[in-house]
């Protein structure tokens, strides 16, 4: 049966870099037998324009009926007044949470050849292979109470809830084992046990998980400010790192800076595995946002983005062997000197977002 992805170009530089991996997807199913069938649909500000809202019932059902869904970035200051659930990052948290795409695999990987690009010396970034698996759907994003409250006295009063249950912790954790185990078997939890009852609850609920069923894995527990601190000092001591949706997302970003560029890193928002059918709900962004000072300009780097796509056919598609190739063609591209404004240095070749991502699909076919 011919499979399903969704793509949802969303806003900002997203449908610029969208297109560089369906141009690949389009390569894909004429050269390697890739049966997939490809729609689009929109997200964010781009579906609050047309529908008034940034995620319509109809795009949600086609997501949840898709094997795979792919996205640009969301947002952008056109619509920065709104209240949060008309904001365009309202479609994107709906997404997440009503296809309970609880974790989020975030691998923060340094190229050979960008280990220069870095704003940290080459020695502590080149060979970084670290993976984030940040909790997707629970936290401070969803807790209750939330909101703005006026006190009347001329004072306000802002509310949001950082809350946590034992399953929710269990089930993110448990791919953080799993996916050490074929790693270096090592995960760190990153929490604030130190201020925060969540906090211990999480601490004690990854170890209670560990001792139970994942002895053979190193765990190591670190307070989420000390994890920053040596995420610049020494990124290398880390195999898999484990926490929470908001120090997740904070985290991600501060090592995307290891990498050379926050246009390079790649994600999978991954649900649980249906028992019957076996399928596994899942979406693929970039980790950047819709960088509106760049927009429209074409300048954008598409490798976060192709390179989620590689992830995309490794996890979805079960096409293993394309995805390596992907990367390798990634890999190949910024090693041959062709490069985006971001991650160019002297004596490269600067290249806009198209340009890059023939590059790379050439590399691909070659
Ligand atoms: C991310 C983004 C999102 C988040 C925004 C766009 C809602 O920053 O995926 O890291 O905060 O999760
Ligand atoms: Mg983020």
């Amino acid at each position: 049966m011919t499979k399903t992805l969704l793509i949802l170009p969303g806003d900002g530089i997203g449908p610029e870099v969208a297109a560089e991996a369906v141009k690949i997807v389009n390569w894909l199913r004429a050269h390697r037998g890739f049966d997939v069938a490809v729609s689009e649909d929109l997200l964010g500000g781009a579906s609050i324009d047309v529908h008034g809202v940034p995620l319509t019932d109809a795009a949600l059902e086609k997501a949840r009926a898709a094997d795979a869904v792919l996205m640009g970035s969301v947002g952008g200051p056109k619509w920065a007044g709104q209240p949060y659930d008309k904001r365009p990052e309202a479609g994107l948290l709906r997404l997440r949470k009503d296809l309970d795409l609880f974790a989020n695999l975030r691998p923060a990987i340094c190229f050979p050849a960008l280990a220069d690009s870095s704003t940290l010396k080459r020695e502590v970034v080149e060979g970084l292979d670290l993976l984030f698996v940040r909790e997707l759907t629970g936290g401070v994003y969803f807790g209750t109470p939330r909101g703005i409250e006026d006190l009347g006295n001329g004072e306000r009063r802002g509310v949001n809830t950082q809350v946590y249950t034992t399953s929710e912790i269990h089930r993110v954790a448990r791919v953080a084992f799993e996916l050490a185990r074929k790693r270096r078997n090592t995960v760190h939890s990153a929490e604030k046990h130190n201020v925060m009852e969540s906090g211990l609850l999480w601490k004690e609920e990854v170890q209670k998980l560990h001792d139970a069923e994942y002895a053979d894995v190193r765990l190591e527990h670190i307070l989420a400010d000390n994890c920053a601190m040596q995420l610049v000092r020494a990124p290398k001591q880390f195999d898999v790192i484990l926490t929470d949706n908001l120090f997740g997302d904070i985290l991600s970003d501060q090592a995307a800076m290891l990498t050379g560029s926050l246009g390079m890193l790649p994600s999978a928002s991954l649900g649980a595995k249906d028992p019957v059918t076996g399928k596994q709900p899942a979406l693929y962004e970039p980790i950047h946002g819709s960088a509106p000072d760049i927009a429209g300009k074409g300048v954008a780097n598409p490798c976060a983005t192709i390179l989620s796509l590689a992830m995309c056919l490794r996890f979805s598609f079960d096409r293993g062997e394309d995805a390596d190739r992907l990367e390798a063609a990634v890999a190949q591209t910024l090693a041959d000197g062709i490069r985006t404004p971001d991650i160019w240095v002297e004596g490269c070749r600067k290249v806009g977002t198209a340009e890059m991502g023939d590059a790379i699909l050439k590399r691909l076919a070659a």
